[in-house]
């Protein structure tokens, strides 16, 4: 029989309940949060002489003696420790003795398990914002090497208008940057301590809740102790952030993919990178993004968890909240792994294929929205200019050529203010050379971004 509880129960767990109720399995990776948590804590019973110091430098010696065996991979909790929280307290005393009944004075699990996530959620926080650098890094050298390579842009998975592969990428960069203001933004609401809220009400021990929450670096406190123990709305607005990052991640992940295929051809896959089929020997697959767009789901999924587990909640700690770790946990693993796949595969995963590209820049009629501006800078209304350019793409398809292809007289027949000059105006280089606009894909534009983007990742 497990002797958890206090003396109001006689008898031991089902053995099934046992394992039913138990979080060590996944929390144990809260280890190094709860020691910490626990040592501000007794740090802090012992300055407001709750304990005194020398209980207090005990207790702490005997924290830090299980950090240790932590590192050192000894430190074993069993099923019947049911948490980490009651793992470490019967570890502190079997080491100190009685002593290590004092630790949990004025204080509950519940602002304890509230304390560890966040530490535990603001490191990872941490870490995946030095993930997303490494994605943005990754883009940029692409994007630096490729300012003049074309590629062709879409709407509505139609050909548009040529872009420069850089600006392309330039514009998952700009994604990521705004997936790490989320996170930043994120973090202000993790980085708040629920530490001495106790149970649900505050407690009569005289603690000092300033103090542990500037020990565990916290901003501030909560003001309200059934708030502090209850709230998992960090929890959702990781997983929200989350989400959008794998959207990012999904959505470039699908380009690759389409590139890759024989229809685009775009870019060749590495062997590095690249997977084979167990029956087609031909065959080289895309596995790394789809398995990258693939995931995705799972964390969308953890969002949806999360909100569900706590819409229905009274005040204040249910058990239910100790959904909110594995789907964290997963969400953490998830993301950085994927990041990190995708780092790779953009750092030697890809061969773009320039024949290809610059063929397939050259062969449509991306270039129409040219002829019709090159009309507007000769004076003519943009939509008058419009209809006759769409009037020229009909003629070339039913002529089965491309506009480039059109002589001089015939362009004048359409329109005598055509000139020479167009031919060089609708060269796919020069169609993106001239979209100097902000934000456009114009060279000197795509340039000045890189620049600036050169500047801010690698300082
Ligand atoms: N393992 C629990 C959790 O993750 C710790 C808090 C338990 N509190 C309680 N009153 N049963 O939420």
């Amino acid at each position: 029989m497990s002797n958890t509880w206090s003396d109001r129960f006689d008898e031991g767990l089902n053995p099934f309940i046992e394992r039913f109720n138990a979080s060590i399995s996944f929390d144990i990776c809260l280890i190094e949060e709860d020691l910490d948590g626990s040592i501000a804590h007794a740090k802090m019973l012992g300055l407001q002489g709750v304990i005194t110091s020398d209980e207090a430098k005990q207790i702490t010696k005997g924290l830090d003696q299980i950090k240790s065996e932590a590192l050192a991979g000894t430190f074993k909790p069993e099923i019947t420790d049911e948490d980490i929280h009651y793992s470490i307290e019967r570890r502190l005393i079997e080491l100190i003795g009685s002593l290590g009944k004092k630790l949990h004075t004025g204080r509950s699990r519940n602002d304890q398990v509230g304390t560890d996530i966040r530490l535990w959620l603001r490191k990872h926080i941490d870490y995946i914002d030095q993930d997303l650098q490494r994605f943005q890094r990754s883009l940029l050298q692409l994007a630096g090497d490729n300012v003049n390579t074309l590629i062709p842009g879409y709407t509505h998975l139609q050909r548009a208008q040529p872009v420069s592969l850089a600006h392309h990428l330039l514009a998952y960069i700009e994604m990521a940057e705004r997936d790490r203001n989320r996170l930043s933004d994120v973090r202000k609401r993790v980085n708040i301590s629920p530490l001495g809220s106790a149970a649900l009400a505050g407690t009569s021990v005289p603690i000092n809740r300033q103090y542990t929450a500037k020990e565990l670096e916290f901003d501030c406190i909560y003001a309200n102790s059934l708030d502090a123990v209850s709230d998992r709305d960090f929890a959702v607005e990781f997983v929200a952030a989350a989400s959008l990052i794998m959207v990012h991640l999904s959505r470039i992940s699908e380009e690759i993919i389409l590139w890759a295929s024989e229809e685009f051809a775009f870019i060749k896959l590495t062997d590095r990178c690249a997977t084979g089929s167990s029956l087609m020997p031909q065959k080289k697959n895309p596995d790394v993004p789809e398995l990258v767009r693939g995931k995705s789901g799972r964390v969308f999924g953890h969002l949806q968890g999360l909100l569900t587990m706590i819409k229905g909640l009274p005040l204040a700690y249910n058990k239910d909240l100790q959904e909110d770790k594995e789907a964290i946990f997963d969400t953490v693993k998830t993301l950085r792994d994927s990041l990190q796949a995708t780092s790779i595969l953009l750092e030697e995963g890809l061969i773009f294929c320039p024949d290809r590209l610059l063929d397939a820049v050259s062969s449509d009629f991306s270039n129409a929205t040219d002829v019709a501006d090159y009309l507007v800078a000769k004076g003519v209304a943009f939509r008058e200019a419009y209809q006759l350019v769409g009037r020229i793409v009909k003629y070339c398809l039913n002529a089965g050529i491309l506009l480039k292809d059109v002589d001089l007289q015939r362009w004048k027949d359409f329109n005598p203010l055509f000139e020479a000059d167009l031919f060089d105006k609708i060269a796919p280089m020069q169609v993106v050379k001239s979209r100097l606009s902000q934000g456009g894909t114009g060279f000197d534009r795509v340039r000045e971004e890189l620049q600036i983007w050169q500047k801010k990742l690698n300082k």
